[in-house]
């Protein structure tokens, strides 16, 4: 009786529940009403609003939308000077004479205004950006403060990190930054300078450039002196200029390896210091004894997390044989389930491309993809009509040398490919001009250390992805650049350091 009771339920087919067909999210939008946009933002010199000696301002808009969010000065030359003035000014007069635990105060109160201006600042970066209020929320914001309170404990401290050696600030630092996580890497160039005695020139990018501006009146409610931290607005003709300013000491740079390039020139033969931290290409390397399912939420965090706009994003996907056409599937079953669209709404996974530039090298990526004879996998989901957008995309069938598989895309887009030993993908792993961050999944203890230890990057996560703390170093190989920031490592580049 039982026998064929079950043999009649195995007989009624049953169909597993789609998510895009059968069942959805309600919307939980966030309010855009909760952020105080300004019509028109000039550039924050000396601690004050400064109309723009070029008289030229740009739009900056929304990419899920494309509506106009604010209009946004643009700083030539002679802002660039006036700004580097202002920093070095206050950095001979008040910052580097000031008492480091006073120092440290101020740096603790800006950490704490972050915080009680949350929500506001994540609605900014998610409009202005594209990027899941999820994200901004939960990451960006809260991960912005910590670096803001990690480092203003360090500034009545930094004997402790170098001890019996001679201490200076270097002076001012000229920062550019991109548009990925535009507060956070605000947050991570901003607060060692400050800890280590040094005043700032901040330059945004184009396309991001608000939450650097509501930081700078963050920086007035928190009180700091007048040009200790100045942030000027503007494409790359002015951070060009910012650069090349013979006044500035040093130079804090994130963003593409092109663009790396041409300061490394352009500083050459200065007593300029600099950092870059530049593109990346980072394996995922999943062995056949990895917890699967585990390892299917973490290689969807490494490549979907902020659109795979993130340099350390896990675009490589090294999947052992013996597991890869079950992974797969699992893969494709996952993304299936991803909900793309309005990045507002606190159920989305996957945002807007930040801008249509970005958008056309991605589409222009998938091509190639296409081309090289890889085989292609989007899974079916509607795309708002205004706005810029690209769902899920995972590619089979690649070859180690496709240019999918070398080159940086900086979107959702997984490159997939296989192998069977250790020396294999260690081999395969490493062969990129990058090397940035790479991920290990497997359960052996001595397989993570092997690995760990022959993997050419910066950071390597074991049994996780894109985990972040203001108390880790980051920084990359080869042409993903040179320098740490974070952690103490992040304190030396900002400091003079004599015994
Ligand atoms: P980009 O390198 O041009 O922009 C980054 C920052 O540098 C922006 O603030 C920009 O205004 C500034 N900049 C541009 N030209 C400059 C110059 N000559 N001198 C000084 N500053 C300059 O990056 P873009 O064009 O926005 O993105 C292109 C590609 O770069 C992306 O597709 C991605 O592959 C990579 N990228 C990597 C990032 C990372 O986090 N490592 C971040 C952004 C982009
Ligand atoms: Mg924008």
């Amino acid at each position: 009786m039982a026998k064929t009771a079950s043999k009649q339920i195995n007989k009624a087919k049953i169909k597993p529940l789609r998510f895009d067909t059968d069942w959805q999210y309600d919307p939980a939008p966030e309010s855009a009403a909760a952020a105080q946009i300004e019509p028109e933002y000039g550039l924050f010199i000396n601690g004050k609003w400064q109309k723009p000696d070029s008289g030229q301002y740009f739009d900056t808009i929304n990419p899920a939308n494309e509506k106009t969010l604010s209009r946004i000065a643009v700083a030539n030359e002679k802002d660039v000077d006036r700004a580097v003035r202002a920093a070095r000014n206050a950095h001979e007069k008040v910052w580097k004479k000031m008492a480091p635990a006073e120092r440290g105060k101020y740096i603790f109160r800006i950490a704490r205004i972050i915080q009680e201006k949350a929500r506001e600042l994540a609605i900014i970066e998610t409009l202005d950006g594209g990027k899941p209020i999820r994200e901004s929320r939960d990451f960006d914001v809260p991960t912005a403060a910590q670096h803001f309170f990690y480092y203003a404990g360090w500034a009545d401290k930094l004997n402790y990190a170098f001890p019996q050696k001679k201490l200076n600030p270097l002076g001012v630092a000229g920062q550019i930054i991109p548009w990925n996580f535009p507060l956070l890497m605000a947050a991570w160039k901003i607060a060692p300078a400050l800890a280590t005695g040094n005043t700032v020139v901040l330059k945004p990018a184009e396309t991001t450039s608000l939450t650097a501006l509501k930081l700078a009146s963050i920086l007035q409610e928190a009180d700091l002196p007048p040009g200790v931290v100045n942030i000027i607005t503007g494409a790359g003709a002015t951070g060009a200029a910012l650069v090349e300013h013979p006044d500035v000491n040093k130079i804090a740079f994130t963003g593409s390896t092109s663009v790396g390039k041409i300061i490394q020139r352009s500083i050459a033969g200065t007593n300029k210091r600099s950092t870059l931290e530049l593109g990346g290409k980072a394996a995922n390397i999943v062995f056949e004894d990895a917890p699967l399912d585990q390892a299917v939420e973490g290689v969807v965090n490494g490549i979907f997390f902020n659109q795979g706009h993130v340099c350390c994003a896990g675009s490589r996907l090294y999947l052992q044989e013996s597991i890869a056409k079950e992974f797969i599937r699992k893969l494709k079953d996952r993304i299936s389930t991803l909900i793309v669209g309005d990045p507002m709404d606190k159920n989305t996974d996957i945002g807007a491309i930040n801008s249509k530039e970005q958008l056309n090298t991605i589409l222009r990526y998938i091509q190639i993809g296409k081309k090289e004879g890889a085989a292609i996998h989007q899974p079916a989901c509607s795309l708002p009509k205004k706005g810029f957008w690209c769902p899920p995309t995972l590619f089979t069938d690649v070859a180690q040398s496709n240019r999918i598989t070398q080159e940086e895309i900086f979107g959702p887009v997984l490159a997939i490919l296989t192998f069977r030993t250790d020396d294999e993908v260690i081999e395969k792993a490493n062969n990129t001009p990058y090397g940035l961050s790479a991920g290990v999944w497997t359960d052996k203890g001595s397989r993570i250390f092997n690995m760990t230890r022959r993997l050419r990057a910066g950071v390597v996560w074991a049994n996780t992805f894109n985990k972040f703390d203001a108390a880790a170093p980051f920084g990359g190989y080869k042409e993903s650049g040179f320098g740490r920031e974070g952690g103490l490592h992040g304190l030396s580049p900002y400091l003079e350091i004599n015994s």
